[in-house]
């Protein structure tokens, strides 16, 4: 998604339903269910927050889904629980309500359409929300997060994930282009959020998750970091993730690189060279989300 697209969408007021963001989804669906550990990790730390006198979780809402990997997990994790997936995106929503009847949790996954901050109205009560790289998609972070404080049950607890440490594909020393390739695409992604948060509507500067949760009368309770890591490089789901990787950051920064780096990821991309990542043994995956549970005072 360009910063242009994000503008032209948030800025008439529409649903997000965004091409190039739509070709990605099934990279993003393969992406979460291989790093899908820190749902996991960060669900079982909700579990010991809330405690053993803890009554079960009922409620649970799953903002920002993309294709539902969370949103199954969630309701995979607490049984009895409902879980509403929120999101702006109907295509988003249609992949969510598939991948929820095909691992047959359709019974206890809702999907609403909505813009946040708006759209949480007869919300109530919720448990448990979960956040995962979507806030940095929304203008006004602070104002969201107190309507998603409005929604939860006194002592309810809210959970976002951000990014952590940058993605990591193949080794410092490759073989192909200049060095430095890795850092080079660190900073075309930083500049690539801060020029598409310009385009939000109702933008505002973000401030660090912990302040923007104080100030949402949010407290905040833990902060882990947790790990993602893909190494089986000889596997065929390893090189896939790898190459959905490179395809998004060639599409979304092309114009935050220069041609060196364009074709030194195109030689990566080239499913008929040898020094692709579909050849390669030494590919990987590592990453990791910054998280941020935070309670509502009861
Ligand atoms: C990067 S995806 C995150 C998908 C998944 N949660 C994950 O952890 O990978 C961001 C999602 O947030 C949704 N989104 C972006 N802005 C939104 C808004 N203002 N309100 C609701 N959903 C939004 C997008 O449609 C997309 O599904």
């Amino acid at each position: 998604m360009t910063a242009h697209d994000h503008d032209h969408q948030h800025g008439h007021g529409h649903h997000i339903d965004d091409d190039h963001w739509l070709a990605m989804l099934d990279h993003v669906e393969l992406e979460n269910e291989v790093f899908g550990a820190f749902v996991t990790d960060t669900a079982h730390r909700l579990i010991e927050i809330r405690g053993p006198a803890a009554p079960p979780v009922r409620r649970v809402l799953d903002i920002g889904p993309g294709p539902g990997v969370g949103t199954c997990a969630w309701a995979r994790l607490f049984p009895e629980a409902t879980v509403v997936a929120l999101d702006a995106s109907q295509a988003m929503l249609d992949r969510t309500t598939a991948r929820a009847a095909a691992h047959g949790l359709d019974g206890r996954v809702e999907v609403r359409l909505a813009e946040l901050p708006a759209g949480l109205d007869g919300l109530v009560d919720i448990d448990v929300i979960w956040a995962s790289m979507v806030l940095h998609h929304i203008g006004n972070e602070v104002v969201t997060l107190a309507a998603l404080s409005d929604v939860l049950a006194p002592g309810g607890l809210i959970a976002i994930a951000e990014f952590g440490d940058p993605q990591r594909v193949l080794p410092d020393d490759l073989d192909i282009g200049r060095p430095g390739l890795a850092e080079r695409l660190d900073a075309a992604g930083t500049a690539w959020v801060a020029e598409m948060r310009k385009g939000l509507p109702g933008a505002t500067t973000s401030d660090t998750y912990p302040s923007m949760l104080e100030a949402a009368g949010l407290e905040l309770v833990d902060s882990p970091r947790v790990g993602l890591r893909v190494d089986e490089s000889t596997s065929d789901m390893t090189r896939q993730v790898v190459f959905g990787h490179l395809q998004r950051l060639r599409s979304q920064f092309v114009s935050g690189l220069d041609a060196d780096d364009l074709a030194t990821i195109d030689i990566l991309l080239d499913p008929a060279d040898p020094r692709g990542v579909m050849h390669r043994n030494d590919v990987f995956a590592t990453s990791s989300r910054q998280i941020f549970i935070a309670r509502k005072p009861s």
